[in-house]
């Protein structure tokens, strides 16, 4: 690489809101390592989850443990900023700022705000509303280029272009405008009981599979999804979609395409789907869990990672804040 061009920067992050998926796996978090030329941040976006009620020791224990998870899926964290949201001020600060430059409008087209405050009815906050913007300060405070994301964040990662855009047509040039990248073989993973949904941290144990559920547990799970009755495997989500979800599960974890996966087991039955499925989980989560197990063992070594990178993202952070005050005006000593 050319000495004097700039790395690009990636920047992503998971709420610690719920059990990680075997959907956040395949979505997001297993391509947070495919950037090897980048200076990666990867958060775990705490302040993001209490737009919805949380419970604190739970929250913490999670916050920790998403962490854990990011080193365990093969994140080095010495080569990537591995850090927690409300480690940085700067993320609540800048969101502040932002919120004068977004429109109610933009926000109330928002596919998960209208999905969560279905959810949520009786708790329809203004975090949960203006949740957006926090999303775009998290990307915009780095000088993002790339944000890999599953495809229900790419209608996020828009609005902070539009933001971002909005800003430096005011101001010069302030912010990067950021992509979104989607892995194409990382579809969209399905719930195992109704696999016209998506699979989801928040819906019940027995429609996802964690990523750090036992052995037994992943085959349970995987035996008891929904099917079909007409017994042939077929990739066709239209009319198939428990087949369907299963071999996108199989042909992301295999790196081939559900169309492949399908060809493999051709003849087969539903019973040798599912014992595949179940193999090619199990395979690859087993080494994870190991790593997680070994990681979370040594709290101060975690806790000190945690610091070391707060501090680095909070320098990069500042940089950013402190551009943004002067274009606004805000007086500072
Ligand atoms: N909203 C994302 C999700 O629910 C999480 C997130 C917050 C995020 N800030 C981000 C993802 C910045 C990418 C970049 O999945």
């Amino acid at each position: 690489m050319e000495q004097n061009e700039k790395r690009k920067v990636v920047f992503s992050g998971i709420q610690p809101s719920g059990n990680i998926t075997l959907g956040n796996y395949i979505g997001a978090l297993r391509n947070f390592s495919s950037f090897p030329d980048a200076d990666c941040l990867y958060c775990v976006v705490d302040l993001h989850t209490l737009t919805v009620r949380q419970n604190p020791a739970e929250l913490r224990k999670r916050t920790t443990s998403l962490a854990a998870l990011y080193v365990a899926c093969g994140l080095d964290p010495e080569e990537n900023i591995i850090y927690c949201q409300s480690h940085v001020p700067a993320h609540a600060e800048l969101a502040w700022i932002l919120n004068c430059f977004t429109y109610m409008g933009e926000l109330n087209r928002m596919t998960q705000f209208k999905d969560k405050s279905a959810k949520h009815a009786d708790n329809i906050n203004a975090g949960l509303f203006t949740y957006p913007v926090l999303m775009a300060s998290d990307i915009l405070l780095y000088q993002t280029d790339i944000v890999p994301v599953g495809v229900d964040q790419k209608q996020h990662v828009e609005i902070c272009r539009d933001i971002a855009q909005r800003f430096n047509g005011i101001y010069g040039d302030v912010f990067t405008i950021p992509e979104p990248y989607i892995r194409k073989a990382s579809a969209k993973i399905m719930s195992l009981t109704e696999p016209t949904r998506k699979m989801s941290k928040s819906d019940p144990e027995d429609t996802f599979i964690a990523l750090l559920d036992k052995p037994e547990d992943i085959r349970r799970k995987i035996k008891r999804a929904v099917t079909d009755s007409d017994g042939e495997i077929r990739y066709d989500p239209e009319n198939k979609p428990g087949v369907s979800n299963l071999l996108t599960i199989l042909a992301a974890l295999k790196n081939q395409t559900p169309e492949e996966a399908a060809a493999v087991l051709s003849g087969l039955g539903y019973g040798a789907l599912k014992e595949a499925v179940t193999d090619a989980v199990i395979t690859e989560f087993t080494p994870i869990q190991q790593r997680y197990n070994e990681i979370l063992a040594d709290k101060e070594g975690l806790n000190a990672m945690l610091r070391r990178n707060a501090e680095k993202a909070d320098y990069l952070a500042r940089k950013t804040l402190r551009k943004v005050y002067k274009k606004v005006g805000l007086f500072q000593l």
